[in-house]
């Protein structure tokens, strides 16, 4: 414990609550000692020697004398391996069955004794000792995972494990889930264990909300993602490599897992960035596209303290012309903090308050607790426990924990069962006139002065049926939850999308909705830490999240608040919000001119929403994040794979946002092409660096020569704004038009881009077929080719 953490936990023990924080974590450190009883004695293996092999479809399996690796290369070229028998299933992360084997991908001997699988992507190569090495078609090697080894308790159960890996000298990581310091992901080590940082974090906080054992690794021999699925608590250590310069003596760049217990089995994806999301979201699932109007701007707090303050607040955007697409309230609004209730002194008619928001365009949006108030007068408590819906210890008792309401229970989520109940509730929260739901505190958190705020380890839960204990089911606990609430809002609203985003979470929940970034601490470090997750979670599947505009503590200064609000104005989920007791966050609390810029950048935001639109649904038929690191289409740039302060927005947008103080200018790093600047039309030629205006009242956002980008006209239709390519040079564009908030299949229009005769010609392209384009173009950019 810090001195920081020390102090406040001081500082907290000395509250009621904090008291009943301090009992609840003792309590869970005695279920424990009586659940979890120590290890004891361990024996260390190592898979041995090589001893055989047996050939199945898509691979095979290789026996060593002490363990057995099974590979398989499946039907689109991602390869799975796993140790000592595990399968690809059962896992919250790839659901159902993953595609099937590859035919093509035989296993065969090596001429040094060990065994390879030969397939049209990849080769895998597994030593006589248990190496396994992932190799180009070119021979190249991505990755090579050393033999593991595996610690087995003498008394039984589960087998700790430990396996390192190298990668290229110049290999980039980037991944393991929202990780503040990131998007490149520096030498440390990196807790897979999701957590709530106590009060607000910065980039320094490890690890947060959100962990999951996926990285990319960028180098140049190539792209690859590897996903060890195994929901354990883990570390992962990494190391960046070093360059012999010539020399021919490269340290390999290293990654080293350790995980607690639960199956040694590992996805990896190799090949261009696209191809590789592309690959991960069809095995882990396609991503929920959000309705359009969760694509607006929005504005949460946590303290709104009555309905009529929630009506001051709309007001205040209304009169002042400033869009607002939905409002979220905050626990604030239930009675006593409790989950699916309603403070009635406070917000007398919430349907009646929902409908009038809906009139003027403004939905309301209901954060949603896991932890039910441990209190039999509690409706949904007294449900859940004639259900059996609550997480029981070894002896059968409730577990009990301290959150925002007192002591509560906490459903099972990953009881099928009680996903089902749980789902149901949420039609008390559509009575109530909400349009979407605000997943928090589901680690789960369990408030303690001291250690993990979560459940006991040994927590009982059902696990789909196999049973296990909170070790196993900790880091899924969201990802059900985030299941049970977008199933049951698809039963309860068929016609209707469902709006869900989620603090914690796991590989996978990009298929029940987004996130954010949580408690983000207010000042530039902040700011920074919020496009870090932005870009790293986007890299990990989940390409709907956005940071608290502003920070979620304190007060912004204005001009840290305008470069937040221009920031979230490019992020998907574009949202202000704070703590009860920071300071406010509306636009025109931070002086007139912060207010006129913050209107620019909402008038920016509307005007891209078809682009927005269009970025969803092609997250989910593709995996491309929205958000993406500007070495995307060029991972083989060294300069564009350090870049952390710019990203690209869809293909066609790079965003520079200011994220240091007194900035009014800064230089961007272009990939390769023409780039406009879209503020002044200027036109730059990347690669390179070239230095551009930031002044206060915008952040840096530049146009791809030859992109084709659907926008919002001024008469409100969509129309398509088109940046000349260069002579000779063909651009292009897909356009996914609004097909409405429901689950119409939508349809991707292609377009092209040509200089023809010093004329932009844009066409509509069909199969094998052109047109004209048939909407309206906006040309831009053509004066400056001369
Ligand atoms: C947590 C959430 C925050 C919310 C608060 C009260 O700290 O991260 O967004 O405002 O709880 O519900």
């Amino acid at each position: 414990m810090d001195r920081r953490e020390l102090v406040r936990s001081v500082r907290n023990l000395a509250t009621r609550q904090g008291l009943r924080a301090a009992r609840s974590a003792w309590r869970g450190r005695r279920t424990d000692a009586w659940g979890l009883p120590a290890r004891g004695g361990e024996r260390a293996r190592v898979p041995g020697p090589v001893a055989g092999a047996e050939p199945l479809p898509g691979g095979g399996v290789v026996r060593f004398d002490r363990s057995e690796l099974r590979i398989c290369v499946v039907t689109g070229g991602a390869v799975f391996w796993g140790w000592d028998g595990a399968g690809p299933g059962p896992s919250y992360a790839v659901p159902g069955a993953p595609p099937g084997p590859d035919p093509r991908a035989e296993l065969e001997p090596d001429k040094d004794g060990g065994w390879r699988v030969v397939s049209e992507r990849v080769t895998v190569e597994v030593s006589r000792n248990g190496a396994v090495e992932i190799r180009t078609p070119g021979g190249v090697v991505l990755r090579r995972d050393l033999p593991p080894r595996w610690w087995e308790p003498l008394r039984g159960g589960p087998a700790r494990w430990m396996q390192r890996t190298e990668v290229p000298a110049d290999a980039r990581f980037f991944g393991l889930g929202g990780r503040a310091s990131g998007p490149r992901l520096r030498d440390g080590t990196y807790r897979l264990w999701n957590t709530d940082p106590k009060g607000s974090f910065g980039p320094g906080d490890d690890p947060l909300y959100i962990t999951m054992p996926a990285q990319l690794v960028v180098a140049d021999a190539g792209t690859h993602l590897a996903f060890h699925d195994n929901s354990w608590e883990g570390r992962v250590t990494l190391r960046e490599g070093e360059e012999g310069n010539g020399s021919g003596h490269d340290r390999p760049g290293t990654s080293e897992l350790r995980m607690e217990g639960g199956p040694l089995r590992c996805w990896v994806i190799v090949g261009t960035p696209a191809r590789v999301l592309a690959r991960w979201s069809r095995l882990t699932g396609p991503a929920a596209v959000p309705p359009s109007w969760a694509l607006g701007p929005q504005h949460a707090r946590w303290g709104f303290g009555s309905e009529e303050e929630v009506r001051r607040v709309v007001a205040g955007y209304r009169e002042r012309g400033l869009p607002l697409s939905a409002v979220h309230l905050d626990i604030d609004h239930f009675d006593a903090h409790q989950v699916f209730t309603v403070d009635r002194e406070r917000f007398p008619d919430l349907p009646g308050l929902a409908k009038d928001l809906r009139a003027d365009g403004v939905r309301l949006v209901s954060i949603v607790d896991p932890a039910v108030k441990a209190d039999p007068g509690n409706t949904v408590y007294a449900a859940g426990r004639r259900a059996g819906a609550f997480v029981r210890d070894g002896r059968g008792r409730e577990v009990r924990g301290e959150v925002w309401p007192g002591e509560c229970a906490y459903p099972d989520f990953t009881d099928p069962g009680v996903r089902r109940w749980w789902g149901e509730l949420y039609g008390e929260r559509l009575a109530q006139g909400f349009s979407g739901v605000w997943h928090d505190m589901n680690e789960p958190v369990s408030f303690a002065p001291f250690g993990d705020m979560t459940l006991p380890r040994s927590a009982r839960h059902a696990l789909e049926g196999r049973g296990g204990d909170h070790r196993e089911a900790h880091n899924v606990y969201a990802l059900a939850m985030a299941r049970a609430g977008f199933q049951g809002l698809r039963r309860l609203r068929p016609d209707e999308r469902p709006f869900l985003f989620s603090r914690s979470g796991w590989a996978g929940m990009q298929r029940y909705g987004g996130t954010w970034s949580g408690d983000v601490s207010t000042g530039w470090p902040g700011l920074r830490a919020s496009l870090a997750l932005a870009l790293g979670l986007g890299l990990c599947g989940v390409p709907y999240s956005g940071p608290d505009v502003g920070g979620f503590d304190g007060s912004p200064s204005p001009e840290l608040y305008l470069r937040w609000f221009q920031l979230g104005a490019y992020l998907p989920l574009f949202r202000t919000h704070a703590a009860i007791g920071a300071g406010r966050r509306e636009p025109w609390e931070f002086g007139p001119a912060v207010l006129e810029h913050a209107r620019a950048a909402l008038a920016a935001r509307e005007r891209l929403l078809p682009y927005w639109v269009t970025l969803a649904h092609l997250a989910r038929l593709t995996g491309a994040p929205y958000v993406r690191p500007v070495w995307w289409s060029a991972p083989r740039d060294r300069g564009l794979r350090d870049c952390e302060d710019a990203f690209l927005l869809g293909d066609a947008l790079l965003v520079a946002p200011v994220l240091e103080p007194g900035g009014v200018r800064r230089s961007v790093r272009l990939p390769r092409g023409r780039w406009y600047d879209t503020a002044t039309g200027e036109a730059y030629d990347g690669p390179g660096r070239v230095t551009v205006a930031a002044p206060l009242s915008r952040v840096p956002v530049l146009a791809r020569g030859g992109s084709v980008i659907p926008v919002r006209g001024a008469d409100g239709g969509l129309e398509l704004e088109v940046w000349a390519p260069v002579a000779g040079r063909k651009g292009g564009g897909l356009v996914v038009p609004d097909s409405g908030d429901g689950w119409a299949r939508p349809e991707v229009e292609r377009y092209t881009s040509r200089v023809v005769d010093g004329r932009v010609v844009v066409r509509r392209v069909r199969g094998e077929r052109s047109g004209p384009a048939r909407r309206r173009v906006r040309v831009r950019g053509l004066d400056e080719q001369g």
